[in-house]
Parts: C-alpha cells; structure tokens; sequence
C-alpha cells in the first residue's frame, strides 16, 4: 500500500511545499497554504503490486476518435489539429526559443478557457508573475486560467488529478523534472520518463496535453525527438525570429492528416492568424529573386526566393535561409555544370521570403532561377513561377500537387509558369513546359 504523508499546498496554485508557509512561493499569496495528505510512492500509476489488469471487451472510445473535439478559436490550429483538440490527446509544440510557443500556448489556454473548459496551465519556464504579465500583454483575462509551476512532475501531476481540467498546458517538457529518479536533470531519458508519465495521466483521466518542447537550431529537439512517438500529435512552430511570421505545421497526427499549416503574424499583443496567400511574394522584379509555388499541406503557395552571388577570395561561403542547405548547395552545383555560371568559387547566399521553411523539392527550380538571375544580373520574366525537381544531370522531374500549385500561382498573380510539360493549366496561366533546367534559363542573355 502506499504510504501517506503530510504536505501543504496552496489553496490558489496548488504550489505543494514540504513544511508551512505563510506566503506561497508559487504565487506569492498569503495565507493560501493548507495542510494535506498524499500519497508518496504507488501513486502515480495505481500499477504494481496487488494491481491486476482487467482486460475489457473491446467497444466505445467515440471521446477519443475526434467526434468531441474542441474548438481553440484559432482555424488554422484547428486545420492543422485536424479539426481541434480530441479530449484525452497529447500534442508536442516545438520551436526553436523565442520563436513564440509560450505565447502561442497562452493564446490557445486562453481561448479554450473562455469556452468555458477547464484549463491548467503549468510553466516551469516562467514564475507566475512573468506569465500574468504575458496574459496582460496580451489581453487575456487571466482568471479564467489556472497556473501553477511546473517544474517538478509530481506536482505537476498531482495538480493535474487534484483539477482534472479539460486540457493541461506544460511549458515546457525540458523543465519537468522527475525528482524521485536519479536520471540527470535535462537529460533526454529526464524527458522521456516525464512525457511517459504525463501521456499515461492523460490517458487515464481523460485529460488532454499540450506540451512545449524547445528544438535547437538545426531541427533537433533537445529530447523531446525521441518522444515524438509517445505524442499523439507533434507540431512545429517557425518562421525567422527577426520576421513577425510563424508558421505552425503539423507532423505526426494520430487524429488528422500530416503536412496542414497554419500562418501567424507575431505583433506588440500575440499571433494573430493571417492569411498568407500573396504575402510571400514582394512582386518587386529585382534580379536574385525569383517565384516558387511550394507545397505547404494539402494546399500550396507562391513564395519568393532570393538569391545573392558574391566574389570570394577565401573559402566560399554558402548560406541557406528558410531553404534546405543541401538542396541548395545541389542546385548551385548543377548550375554550375550545365550553365557554366561558375558559381563554384562564389560566396552564394540563398532565402526564402520572411525566412519561411520551403522542404518541397519542387521549390529547386525557382532556386536555380534566381541563383542564375543573381549571377547574371538579370530579373527573370515578369509574373513568372518555377516549378520543379533538378536531378543531378539538370532534367526537370515533374512534381505532384499541380493544380494546387496553380491555385497558388493565379491567388499571388502569377501568370506564367516554367514547369515540366504534362499538367493542364487554368486558361488564365500559360505554362512554358521544361525538361531541362537550362530551358527555364532561356530569359538570360546568351553571352556575346
Ligand atoms: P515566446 O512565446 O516567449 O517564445 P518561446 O516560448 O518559443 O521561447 O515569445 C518570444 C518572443 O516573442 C519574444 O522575443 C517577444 C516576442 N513577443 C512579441 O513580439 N509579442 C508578444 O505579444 C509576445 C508575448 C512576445
Ligand atoms: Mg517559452
């Protein structure tokens, strides 16, 4: 049986501390501490000895299958949720620090709370003042949310059984720790058994997680990517930090399709949810910039990419914003082979606009376009876009998703489109079909 033993705990956070207190650490209130009784070992997963499982027919699960999800007042989270938040679930925000998931998380408490469902939100990143004050900032009412610490994950767990709330919010997984264990603080097996245990929480009482998890620069989550498999759903929120642009794209989803995304503008109070058809593309015709219709889910988009040719007399840079630093290098390669560009020995810088991430290999033809208009000093054709994947030889393979990429062209007022032959076209686009990356070239002036 497990053992019972005395501790305080706050009567507004829920803040548990070994001995009384007149003011709580947790929220500075005074005379909040009261005296309680919890279990202390056998609690958190009622397995063990004298548990037997009790194996049941196997019928319901409706609550878990998405016909009860809830709405976060945001569409495009939704979209990308694959229709809201399922009762039960556990979702993983990722993003690099300061990119805006704490906000993004406050932002959604706050709206699902104004539902009126009940939501707790625990930060082991920021005190509870630093949090008021984010809410403040952003207009949010901040007592229809319930917050408490969250840095130690029994206590964590314990405010989570003690509330029962509708969804709980962890920023972040990486400041959980598991104090009764002897795993190093921060250490990626410190993560795993803090998500294992808050899964096994959510799927036994029926409460659904939101937990933030910070990724280092190139895409790694500092722990947290070898949990992807214990969430049900993982998301990633980017864009440039220096830019207002987020973008949140869905991963794996146990309840929806991969791949949706929803746009954000990061201003003075919050995201706010736009719309980014057109945004992308500066409809400036500057030599180095040239138009890429990119797949972002189910639908595309047109999104500019820059490029920038400089002398060098050391070692060549090559710098990739926003697109795939391999992919680019590749493009550059092949440029320099069959255009005979002699980029080789250049500094090549390459962006996407609003340092968007493009991973879609049908973006390398609108790459090797405005490398060679960067070389050249040469704007490609007015109104153009380019489509398509380079193979190291210079063809052009075809890319999937065309009549959405076609969408995307006509919604950002592109009229022209240098793309392998064979898809129709809406009447208002002419396409110049290309089987080679050089006949995509044909705007830049022959040498004399
Ligand atoms: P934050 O949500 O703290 O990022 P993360 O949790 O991913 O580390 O957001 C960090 C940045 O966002 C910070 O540099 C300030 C900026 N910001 C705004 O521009 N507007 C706002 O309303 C808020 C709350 C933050
Ligand atoms: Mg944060």
């Amino acid at each position: 049986m497990a053992k019972m033993r005395v501790v305080f705990t706050c009567r507004d956070c829920r803040q548990q501390v070994s001995q009384w207190a007149g003011r709580c650490p947790g929220c500075s209130a005074w005379g909040t501490i009261e005296e309680g009784a919890r279990a202390s070992s056998g609690s958190r997963s009622g397995s063990g000895p004298g548990f037997a499982l009790v194996p049941a027919p196997l019928v319901g699960g409706d609550d878990v299958t998405g016909d009860n999800r809830v709405l976060t007042g945001f569409p495009g989270v939704d979209r990308v949720l694959g229709g809201g938040v399922v009762p039960a679930s556990v979702a993983l925000l990722a993003g690099e620090p300061g990119i805006g998931k704490s906000t993004l998380l406050l932002h959604l408490v706050a709206h699902l709370a104004s539902q009126g469902n009940d939501c707790l939100l625990v930060s082991g990143e920021e005190s509870h003042a630093q949090v008021a004050a984010r809410a403040r900032r952003l207009g949010i009412p901040g007592d229809a949310i319930r917050f408490a610490p969250g840095r130690d994950l029994e206590q964590v767990l314990q405010a989570a059984r003690a509330e029962r709330p509708f969804l709980l919010a962890v920023d972040s997984i990486q400041t959980v720790r598991d104090t009764s264990g002897t795993q190093m603080p921060g250490g990626v097996s410190q993560v795993r058994t803090c998500t294992d245990a808050l899964v096994g929480l959510a799927k036994a009482e029926g409460i659904a997680m939101l937990l933030t998890g910070h990724v280092t620069k190139d895409g790694d989550l500092a722990g947290p990517r070898s949990l992807e498999h214990a969430v049900d759903v993982v998301l990633t929120f980017d864009g440039d930090p220096r830019s207002g642009l987020r973008v949140l794209t869905g991963g794996k989803n146990r309840f929806g399709a991969e791949g949706e995304s929803a746009w954000f503008e990061m201003g003075a109070s919050g995201l706010r949810e736009i719309d980014p058809t057109g945004l992308l593309v500066s409809g400036e015709h500057v030599p180095g910039a040239a138009t890429a219709l990119a797949q972002s889910g189910r639908r595309a988009l047109a999104v500019e990419v820059q490029a920038l040719v400089g002398s060098s007399d050391g070692p060549a840079r090559r710098q990739a914003t926003g697109l795939d630093a391999r992919r680019f290098q590749l493009v550059a390669a092949v440029l320099d082979r069959v255009a005979g560009l002699s980029l080789s020995r250049s500094e090549l810088f390459g962006a996407s606009s609003g340092g968007v991430k493009i991973d879609d290999p049908a973006s390398d033809l609108a790459v090797a376009a405005a490398l060679a208009s960067a070389a050249v000093g040469v704007a490609p054709p007015r109104g153009a876009a380019f489509v398509g994947e380079i193979s190291l030889t210079g063809l052009v393979r075809s890319a999937p998703a065309m009549v959405q990429r076609f969408a995307a062209a006509r919604a950002a007022g592109v009229t022209t489109v240098f793309a392998p032959a064979g898809d129709v076209a809406p009447r208002d686009i002419e396409v110049v079909p290309v089987r080679h990356v050089l006949e995509a070239l044909a705007w830049i002036p022959v040498p004399a």
